[in-house]
């Protein structure tokens, strides 16, 4: 019997709290909430959106000769990180390829290329 009435007061004492536990209680407070969520999107300027499209290009067509950070050197690849060519020499070389690196004319689009070529210019180091 003892038991019992421990247990009820604990049921009590959970009910106790889950009650002020609710800071929202009020409609007007739920609509405050909503719409303060609503007003914090994630804020991506359009400049950081195409870089990421490059990055993304870079990953699925390049990472495999250049390596992430564009040092790797696999296939004789030049390292990116020290490459001293223009941007209109990288796309160049990007659009036909050179010696083992395949042309990306067939594969990306002409702007595709464009932000390769110059998310390229990010990796170097120096
Ligand atoms: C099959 C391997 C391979 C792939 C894939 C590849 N490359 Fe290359 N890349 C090379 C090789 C090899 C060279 C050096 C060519 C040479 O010595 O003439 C090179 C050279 C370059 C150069 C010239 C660097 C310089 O300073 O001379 C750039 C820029 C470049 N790659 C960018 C890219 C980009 C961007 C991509 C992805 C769209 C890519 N590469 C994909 C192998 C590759």
């Amino acid at each position: 019997m003892k038991k019992l009435i421990v247990f009820a007061c604990l049921l009590f004492a959970v009910a106790a709290c889950q009650k002020e536990e609710k800071p929202m209680s009020s409609p007007a407070d739920r609509k405050k909430a909503k719409t303060e969520a609503k007003a914090t999107p994630a804020k991506t300027s359009k400049k950081s959106d195409a870089n990421a499209e490059a990055k993304r290009i870079y990953k699925l067509n390049c990472v495999v000769c250049h390596g992430i950070k564009g040092d790797m050197g696999a296939s004789g690849a030049h390292d990116l990180t020290k490459s001293e060519l223009s941007l209109k020499e990288r796309i160049t070389v990007i659009t036909n390829g050179r010696k083992t690196m395949t042309p990306f004319k067939d594969v990306l689009t002409k702007d595709q290329i464009k932000s390769v070529a110059k998310y390229v210019e990010t990796l170097r180091t120096e």
